[in-house]
């Protein structure tokens, strides 16, 4: 048994949670939802911010909005940008069954075509959570800081990449994204920051 199945085992079933990952596998979806645990963190992270305006990057089928949902407070909002209608769909159907259909908008497209929008409308966020294709990992850091209430904080799931990320055989273009990702992450004079190397690796920044 692993650390994190020992962690994981510690909490019972969440019906909401559990009926997500079921239809996303019914839906012959990626079973890549955020882990457990990180899902529980999510939640907190967005309450203890005190976030009222949520940007997450990449929302599959729903699991991590329903985690950023749980931690907004009344008139709260999630903003979630979704590469394929299809999944979008999906991602709402589970919000409205855990019961946050009111307080999710989804933006149909090309990440970085989103982005550049939500920038062009002047539209500020106290929360992201970055979690779409590897390769944009670094432009969508950008973004964020740019879209950026003072304080906001910027998640990034998946960040060792299952090996890949500290593999020196690796070199493809989503490692190579994700390691200038972190790299910034742990750098730039913007942020305060920590990586949480569990499961598959968290970034976690505040922007000063
Ligand atoms: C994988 C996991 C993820 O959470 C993700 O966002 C993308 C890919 C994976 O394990 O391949
Ligand atoms: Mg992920």
């Amino acid at each position: 048994m692993t650390d994190e199945q020992y962690v994981d085992g510690l909490y019972g079933e969440d019906a909401d949670l559990a009926r997500t990952k079921k239809g996303i596998a019914e839906k012959g979806m990626p079973d890549i939802s955020i882990s457990d645990g990180y899902g529980r963190l999510l939640t907190m992270l967005v309450q203890l911010a005190g976030a009222k305006n949520v940007l997450e990057i990449g929302a599959l089928g729903g699991y991590s909005g329903i985690c950023l949902a749980r931690g907004l407070g009344e008139g709260g909002q999630l903003t979630s940008l979704e590469l394929k209608s299809e999944y979008a769909d999906v991602a709402l159907a589970h919000m409205k069954e855990a019961g946050f259909g009111e307080a999710v908008e989804y933006v149909i497209g090309d990440a970085k075509e989103s982005l550049a929008q939500l920038k062009e409308e002047g539209r500020r966020f106290d929360f992201f959570f970055i979690d779409a294709d590897k390769d944009g990992y670094p432009v969508y850091l950008d973004y964020a800081i740019q879209l950026a209430n003072p304080g906001a904080v910027i998640v990034g799931d998946n960040v060792l990449l299952r090996g890949r990320t500290i593999n020196p055989e690796k070199g493809g273009p989503a490692v190579l994204s994700v390691r200038a990702f972190n790299e910034r992450i742990a750098s730039d004079e913007r942020l305060t920051s920590t990586v949480l190397p569990g499961y598959d690796g968290l970034a976690i920044a505040i922007v000063k």
